[in-house]
């Protein structure tokens, strides 16, 4: 394709292979992913028969939770799995809006350009292949003031956004009913209002429990023992995995994955060859990112 419409930042054709390893890359409760994935089948594979009726599927879902909890991970990775779900009915394309394409100083301008991204971009993109996910990825982002000042996001600005997506998502499921629409934000409090009473599933996010936190520890070693084999004892440790895990209780999911590798760069040695990686530096790095957690809070 030669170039994208206005705000879109992206468009793949799904299933396709390198967008494998998302979808297992979260570690959540499994009814979670039954759930989005569910949802999204549904959405997708159903959405139009169902259109007209009274419980027609708005096709939204919603994941909203703090940073680093894992919503843009999932989001990317229900669509590869809602499409390998769906691959004998036919292709799924997503689309990628990218919401800092709209900047609000230009308040007119924006709300037009967002309007004729969802009844026109939006549509043509969905006409393409049997089913369509559309990702907004942070989607306060869609009307937020940028200030060189201030990154400050005013829940104003937040709510402007989600109701130009929402008027937008009107639009779009008119024209073309079974079209799904996944945003993620990291404003949960705007959600009650703006969105809970259109989605077809809200999921919020959450910072990792006890027993989750250790299994992210593993599968990030697990990674670095992928490429590096000497590290697999380490990766199936799992008093280790439970030492670090403790050390990181009530850490966010990305900073867990991020320690485990910033593990590897507190030493040259290591740096120079990661697998000379022993527990001693992961309990290292741990400390510190629990140290610095305890800074912050
Ligand atoms: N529950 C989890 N299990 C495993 N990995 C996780 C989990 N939560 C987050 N991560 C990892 O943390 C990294 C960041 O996740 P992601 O970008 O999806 O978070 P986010 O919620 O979208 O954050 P933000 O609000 O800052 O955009 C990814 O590498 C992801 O795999
Ligand atoms: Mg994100």
């Amino acid at each position: 394709m030669s170039s994208l419409p206005h705000g879109v930042a992206g468009v793949h054709a799904l299933p396709s292979d390198h967008h494998d390893g998302p979808w297992d890359a979260v570690i959540v409760d499994p009814r979670v992913k039954e759930r989005l994935l569910a949802t999204a089948v549904l959405v997708l594979r159903h959405g139009r028969r169902l259109a007209g009726s009274a419980v027609a599927p708005h096709g939204l879902i919603v994941l909203a939770g703090p940073p680093g909890t894992g919503k843009t991970t999932l989001a990317q990775g229900l669509a590869q799995a809602a499409a390998r779900a769906l691959a004998p009915h036919g292709a799924t394309t997503l689309v990628e809006v990218d919401p800092h394409a709209f900047p609000s100083e230009l308040l007119g301008e924006s709300q037009r350009a967002v309007s004729r991204l969802f009844r026109e971009d939006l549509p043509e993109l969905a006409a393409r292949r049997p089913h369509t996910v559309v990702l907004v990825d942070e989607v306060e982002a869609l009307a937020v003031r940028r200030q060189s000042a201030s990154f400050d996001t005013n829940p104003v600005d937040v709510h402007r956004a989600t109701d130009a997506v929402l008027s937008g998502l009107d639009a779009l499921r008119a024209q073309r009913p079974g079209t799904l629409l996944v945003v993620t934000t990291n404003f949960a409090d705007a959600v009650d209002e703006a969105f809970l009473s259109r989605a077809d599933l809200v999921i919020r996010t959450e910072l990792p429990s006890a027993e989750v936190t250790p299994l992210i520890v593993a599968d990030s070693l697990r990674e670095l023992a992928a490429q590096w084999s000497e590290l697999t004892p380490l990766a199936e440790n799992v008093a280790v995995h439970e030492k670090v895990g403790r050390l990181l209780d009530g850490v966010d999911g990305r900073r867990i994955r991020k320690t485990v590798h910033g593990a590897l760069a507190l030493r040259l040695a290591t740096a120079a060859d990661p697998a000379l990686l022993t527990a001693e530096d992961l309990v290292e790095a741990a400390e510190e990112t629990a140290a610095e957690a305890v800074r912050r809070a």
